[in-house]
């Protein structure tokens, strides 16, 4: 064939193959338009899975009538007009591709009216092909409508799935936009019937609903707010290990109040959660990232849906350290919750979540409180006794142990429950790793080297992470294709029972490569030995052994959930226990 150039129809066709992949690229649109649009309230009526229709009505600022047509070719746009506009850009669209693209491939209705204008203006689109301007009745703002969407392009309208499928593309779009936007209500009705009804949200009470109804009441229950300021702030919500899930739904980013999904902010954050999350759970997390528009990069992807950072080691670190600071946070008893009332200034706390955040906003510390007193409810008692005594502290003092689990213990608040072994594993593995991370740990000569046998790939992989066994203190090597040498142990270790020790963490190494711990073999070491070491159930200990424990886990960062991410203690408050007692009725 020879070289021809296509015609017009066809390059729109193909130029719209790149923004409008499916029926929720339509919804992704029209409703950032409306949010550019400055709107306070949008809908969206979808039929079919958005193949029959999809209609977005907002009442934003409108479109005037002589801009109308112009509103539907292809590089047109309000939005920026140059490059410096584009490397600073805040709004949602830039290209002025997204109405034209939508009008190549479907039937496209608009009709438009600004606050000055006495009537609506109306166009229609229809395979590329723009009709005439008409009047139309219409409130201030616009409404667009998309039908038969691919009607005109077979090939694309093959890969659109299931209605059920397609609709849940477009929920998940709304919702998505509808946490980045908390302060524009929203409604998504899928044929006729109700989806998602969400009021505007403008203080800090309400947004947490709207995370609630998006995430679930039990996200909310158990997350941080998490707020940190810098080079860039990072804000929002932060699931503890305990929200985690089986896979990533539970991820919403937003980097300057755009929804995006981010490789790297994925990773960095995965890697905030390395010491308290295992075995392939998913955090759960909203969380919006503000730094300087010139600093990022919207116009690398198609769909705007990546970004590209110019500094991404920087965005990579800031992120990591914000998210671990934040987890850190959660040491047992001290909570989350005090320490970022106490550590964070005033001013902090009335950080907006969105650009849009409004005069009147309720400060932060109230979704904190909202989340702490979920978390766990320690109240002061009305009475409680100036001076301080063990029932002053967090954890409280210890009275009992149950069935060689549990240990018990009672605060101001009530009694807390205490799951032993999961408590101590994580005192253990915090302090191993503070040794580790301090340098060479003391290391004990073995008078006489346990030899270890197992299997050849055992061994190889135990070798391979020979370095950090080392910077454990340990000194380790091959005297046959089956057999090992250990010649030093940490001293710490001192006192274990070290071949069975050892055999456990040769397991560990060989089987679950990778899969066991978020990082490298260091930790997935310190984790195994902090887990053999931890005391074990049925082992009887006496109150002061128990008193320990508890304040050590009120000095450890994270003790308030296992090394797996499932909590160490709980806290049954005396207002729990009357309930269960049916007592003050
Ligand atoms: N809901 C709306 N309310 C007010 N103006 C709108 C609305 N939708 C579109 N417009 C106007 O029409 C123009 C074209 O919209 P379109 O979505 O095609 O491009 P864009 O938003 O500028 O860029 P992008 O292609 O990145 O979305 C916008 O720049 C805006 O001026
Ligand atoms: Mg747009």
């Amino acid at each position: 064939m020879p070289i021809r150039l296509l015609s017009a129809t066809l390059i729109d066709q193909i130029a719209a193959g790149e923004v409008i992949e499916r029926p929720a690229s339509v919804v992704k649109e029209l409703l950032e338009n409306a949010l550019d649009a400055g709107a306070g309230r949008v809908e969206i009526d979808v039929e079919q899975g958005g193949l029959g229709l999809i209609r977005v009505r907002d009442d934003g600022v409108g479109i005037a009538a002589e801009e109308l047509p112009l509103a539907l070719q292809r590089h047109a746009t309000s939005k920026i007009a140059t490059l410096e506009d584009l490397e600073a850009v805040a709004s949602l669209g830039f290209r002025g591709e997204a109405l034209p693209s939508m009008g190549a491939v479907a039937r496209l209705r608009i009709v438009s009216r600004t606050a000055e204008a006495p009537a609506g203006t109306e166009l229609k689109v229809e395979g590329g092909e723009s009709g005439q301007a008409q009047p139309a009745s219409h409130p201030p703002g616009t409404t667009v409508e998309v039908r038969e969407l691919f009607y005109n392009v077979p090939a694309r309208r093959k890969f659109v799935r299931t209605e059920p499928t397609e609709f849940g593309h477009i929920l998940r779009t709304v919702e998505r936009l509808a946490l980045a936007a908390p302060s524009v209500a929203l409604r998504l009705r899928h044929n006729g019937r109700q989806s998602l009804e969400l009021p505007a949200a403008h203080d800090a009470v309400s947004r947490d609903a709207r995370v609630a109804r998006i995430l679930g009441a039990d996200f909310l229950a158990r997350c941080l707010p998490v707020l940190q300021d810098g080079a860039m702030q990072l804000s929002g919500w932060l699931g503890l290990p305990t929200a985690a899930r089986a896979n990533s739904d539970g991820q919403f980013w937003f980097v300057n109040g755009r929804a995006v999904r981010d490789r790297l902010l994925g990773n960095a954050a995965r890697l905030g959660y390395r010491d308290v999350l295992y075995h392939g759970r998913h955090p759960a997390y909203v969380l919006d990232l503000r730094l300087d528009p010139r600093l990022v990069d919207v116009n690398a992807h198609p769909a705007k849906l990546e970004l590209r950072f110019r500094d991404s080691r920087a965005v990579h670190d800031y992120v990591f350290r914000a998210v671990e600071r934040s987890l850190a946070a959660s040491a047992a008893g001290t909570g989350p919750p005090s320490a970022v009332l106490s550590g964070a200034a005033p001013q902090a706390h009335t950080q907006r979540f969105h650009f849009d955040a409004l005069p009147g906003d309720a400060p932060w510390s109230r979704s904190v409180v909202g989340a702490a007193a979920a978390l766990r409810e320690i109240e002061p008692a009305p009475f409680a006794d100036a001076a301080p005594s063990p029932e002053e502290r967090p954890l409280g003092s210890a009275i009992a142990q149950l069935h060689g689990l549990f240990v018990l213990a009672q605060n101001r608040a009530g009694l807390v429950l205490v799951d032993m072994h999961a408590a101590h594993e994580r005192v253990l593995y915090e302090s191993f790793k503070a040794q580790h991370a301090a340098g060479a740990p003391a290391a004990q000569r073995l008078l006489e080297p346990i030899a270890l046998s197992a299997a050849e790939h055992e061994i190889d992989a135990l070798l391979a992470a020979s370095g950090d066994f080392a910077r454990l203190g340990f000194e380790l090597d091959r005297l046959a294709p089956t057999q090992l040498a250990v010649r030093a142990v940490p001293a710490m270790l001192a006192g274990a029972d070290l071949p069975a020790l050892l055999r456990e963490v040769l397991g560990d190494l060989a089987g679950e490569r990778g899969t066991h711990h978020l990082d490298g073999a260091a930790h997935r070491v310190l984790g195994t030995l902090a887990c053999r070491s931890a005391i074990h159930a049925h082992r009887r200990l006496s109150l002061p052994e128990m008193d320990a424990l508890l304040r050590q886990m009120e000095a450890t960062e994270r003790s308030g959930q296992c090394n797996h991410g499932r909590p160490t203690w709980a806290q049954l408050s005396l207002a729990e226990l009357d309930r269960l007692f049916l007592r003050g009725r």
